[in-house]
This record gives C-alpha cells, structure tokens and sequence, in this order.
C-alpha cells in the first residue's frame, strides 16, 4: 500500500476537489480521499450546491485535515471559509493544506465550534453554506431558535444517530418549515480505475475503500427556501434528481 501511497502523491485524482494538494490527517482516511471514493455518495450533493448557488460563507464543523474546507475554498473563488475542529493536530494541517492550495487567506481556523461561533458567522439574509461532520455535537449545534441565520443557510450534516437516535427526526423537525430536506444514505464503493493502482490485491484495495464506519451512516441536505428564492435556477427537484438513486427527500 506505501508504494501505492507514493504513486499518488498528495494530489487529489477524483472527485469534487480534483487536483487539490492534501496532507493526510489524524484520521488515516488520506489514501480513499485521494483517489475519490471518501464519503462518495456526497459528490453529486456537493456538485450541486456549488453548481445551483452562490455563496458568501461556507462554514465546516469538524474538518481534520481540511479536505471539505481547502476544497470548496478552492471551488467557490469569492467565499470565506471557516473551519473548526477540536484537535490541534486537525488545525495545524488544516492550516497548512489551505497555504498550501493557495487559499491560506481565505481559510480561517478554529477549534471548538460552539453556537456562539454559528451565531456571529451565520449571518439571516446572506447566503452560508454549512457542512459539519462533528461526532454528535450537530444535535447541539444545529439550533434555530438559538442561531436564526441557520433558517437561510444551506446544511449538510451528517447524522450520527447511532450515538444519539434522536439526532435526525430532531435535525428534521427544527428545519421542515424553512428548508427542503433530503437524506442521502450512505452506499457500497467500487476501487476506481486510476492509472498506477492496478497492481493493488484485492483485498488491498478492499481495505483502501473501507471507512471504518460504527454503524451505516446518512447524511441530512437541508436547503434553505429563502435562499433557494434568490438563487437563479434553483430548484428542489434539481437537488434531488442528481442524487435519484442515493436520496430520499422527506416531505
Ligand atoms: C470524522 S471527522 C470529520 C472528517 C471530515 N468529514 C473530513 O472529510 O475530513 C470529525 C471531526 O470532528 C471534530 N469535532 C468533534 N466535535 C467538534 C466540535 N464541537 N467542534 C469542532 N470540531 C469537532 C473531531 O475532532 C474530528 O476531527
């Protein structure tokens, strides 16, 4: 696997942020984020949100090594984003990715994300971008009623209900007035066909695609109804039918 790991370098060969440099974070998920099968149910998703709308903020709860946080400061040119982790190590490399895309100045890094932090970047009226991977805390942090800029903010998340099941119906019901929802379950992964990897064994290439998951995992869109009134072309059913096979919206 090493002498694979060197073939590929740092650079990303698949996926929403192609060609992006990553130095691999305390996660080890480094070898699947490079050849594009990490959390690939997502990429049609991000896809379309970069695609549909335009916006000002994107904030990223839990982004270890910076693959969400370098990646669409990359894709999205004009935004300011924002990146938390807890772990000094997950900062530092975030940090250090950003420089060295060239978005260093566009990346901002912090630690712990609390509703405070929410509430001062997520502003009502502008249009933020919300993608939070933050081991349970989203029940915690996804709160309306604490942070109202949340009602126009797109969101991400992925749910970790088997740590709490009440983490989804709960995300589900403070957002089913302002956003359109969908939850897209997560999906068996094939090897890709990349020029260097043919060589891998089987079972190699079983375990490089492997994402140590505790439990199936799904993810929750939320997209925001006032947000999606001022985007051009915006639609739910664009949303959903680039991830027909993968989603469910929820009525
Ligand atoms: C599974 S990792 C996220 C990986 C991410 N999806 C990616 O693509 O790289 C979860 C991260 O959330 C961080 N985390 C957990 N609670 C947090 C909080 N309240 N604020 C910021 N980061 C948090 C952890 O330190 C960990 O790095």
């Amino acid at each position: 696997m090493a002498r694979y790991g060197e073939t590929l370098g740092d650079c990303v060969r698949a996926g929403p942020f192609v060609g992006m440099q990553i130095t691999d974070g305390p996660d080890g998920f480094g070898f699947m984020k490079l050849i594009g099968t990490y959390e690939a149910e997502l990429h049609p998703v991000i896809e379309k949100l970069i695609e549909l709308a335009r916006y000002e903020t994107v904030v990223n709860v839990g982004c270890a090594e910076g693959f969400y946080a370098v990646g669409l400061a990359l894709r999205l040119p004009s935004v300011r984003v924002y990146a938390f982790d807890i772990l000094k190590q997950a900062r530092q490399l975030c940090a250090h990715n950003a420089d060295q895309n060239g978005v260093g100045d566009r990346v901002k890094v912090g630690g712990a994300c609390k509703c405070s932090d929410l509430a001062s970047l997520v502003l009502p009226g502008k249009s933020t971008l919300i993608v939070m991977d933050c081991e349970g805390a989203e029940k915690d942090l996804l709160r309306p009623d604490l942070i109202p800029g949340l009602l126009d903010a797109d969101i991400l998340v992925e749910c970790h209900d088997f740590l709490d099941d009440s983490i989804t119906p709960e995300i589900l019901e403070r957002f089913r007035q302002s956003h359109d929802m969908s939850l897209i379950d997560e999906q068996p992964r094939e090897f890709p066909n990349l020029c260097g990897m043919q060589g891998l064994s089987a079972i190699d290439k079983a375990v490089a695609i492997f994402e140590s998951r505790a439990a199936p995992m799904h993810w929750v869109v939320l997209r925001s109804r006032a947000h999606a009134k001022q985007s051009v072309a915006c639609s739910r059913r664009a949303l959903y039918d680039v991830t027909n096979s993968v989603t469910h919206a929820i009525p």
